[in-house]
């Protein structure tokens, strides 16, 4: 087995791929013991710091509830609130916290500075988001399509369509390269992801058997997928401006009735990190709707609402594969 104890957790760059499948499958198994009524406690007296610099709704929950299924107590440190960012550095916040704290969450805006406050804490350190890297999310979307494919990962194609520089067209890329898959990055140009990262994920990819494609064509990109993957065109921190340009050059990559139908695959699923704009239930919807017209944005309702739609199994997961994080980083 793997000893991933006192590892951090801060993106998927630092695990090989039998560690990321070790984790996946600890998931796996701390879901069916929840299940069943059999799952043991393993973190037991820890306690676990939750520093959310930006909003959550699952990744907060999961790990509150993962956390408490284990045996565990937390403290949830918000926006505001606390010394950190204003009063405090985090070379020092990590320094108190991890005086009183057995592991840290951290969800904010730059990768320097989870890694920063890993350097200094002294105890796990996971990264719940930030502006590069989402890796718990990674996490629960493998576990999801296991779930929902009999093929082993290594068999599987998905794309991603979408902004590719952030969080989540980075960690796919990422992930679907050390898990050795057919990862096809779909967006225009513009929002492409970084070539440096490019090229280490194709480096990746040839030692893992993945192959890692970017284009900026949807028929090229979608044909054959297993699964559709999409992610919100406006990401937090980032000001409502920049709304008309992505509607601009994003539009054509919505994931609708025809993106679906390009794969040719009548069992391609649809998956999306969430939370998602697909109808006017909610402020921003209803906000780009008076400015735009546009009523549904990165999917339309109809894609969302169906059948093939697999996001609430991957919400979910955020929860098993979030405690497989910290049992095998924390755990007795
Ligand atoms: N997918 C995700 O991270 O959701 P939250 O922002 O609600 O945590
Ligand atoms: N790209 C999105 C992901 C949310 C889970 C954001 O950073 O807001």
């Amino acid at each position: 087995a793997f000893n991933l104890r006192n590892r951090n957790f801060l993106k998927l760059l630092d695990f090989s791929p039998k560690e990321i499948k070790y984790m996946l499958d600890l998931a796996a198994d701390l879901k069916k013991a929840k299940y069943a009524g059999t799952e043991q406690p393993r973190l037991k007296g820890k306690n676990i710091a939750l520093i959310f610099e930006k909003t959550s709704t699952r990744t907060r929950c999961a790990f509150e509830v993962a956390a408490h299924d284990q045996g565990a107590q937390v403290t949830y440190l918000g926006p505001s609130g606390s010394q950190i960012g204003v009063k405090e550095s985090m070379a020092d916040t990590a320094r108190v916290l991890g005086r009183m704290y057995d592991g840290i969450e951290y969800r904010g805006f730059g990768q320097a500075i989870v890694e920063e406050l890993a350097r200094y804490a002294g105890v796990p350190v996971w990264n719940g988001l930030t502006n590069e890297f989402h890796p718990t999310q990674i996490l629960a979307d493998f576990l999801t399509m296991m779930e929902h494919t009999d093929k082993p990962l290594n068999k599987v194609t998905f794309a991603y369509l979408g902004d590719a520089r952030f969080n989540m067209g980075n960690s796919l890329m990422v992930g679907g390269a050390k898990m050795g898959m057919d990862v096809r990055i779909v967006a225009p140009k513009e929002l492409q992801p970084d070539a440096e990262l490019v090229a280490t994920c194709k480096a990746i990819a040839e030692e893992t058997g993945a192959i890692v494609t970017i284009t900026d064509n949807v028929e090229e990109g979608v044909k054959g997928c297993d699964f559709l993957y999409t992610d919100v065109w406006v990401s937090m921190g980032e000001p409502a401006e920049v709304w008309a340009e992505r509607i601009k050059l994003l539009t054509p990559y919505q994931v609708n009735k025809r993106a679906m139908e390009l794969t040719g695959n009548k069992n391609c699923k649809f998956m999306h990190c969430l939370p998602a704009y697909h109808n006017l239930e909610t402020q921003v919807g209803r906000d780009v709707y008076k400015q735009f017209g546009m009523n549904g944005l990165e999917v339309t309702e109809e894609v969302f609402e169906s059948e093939n739609s697999i996001v609430f199994d991957e919400a979910e997961n955020r929860m098993h594969t979030i405690k497989a994080v910290m049992v095998a980083t924390l755990g007795d």
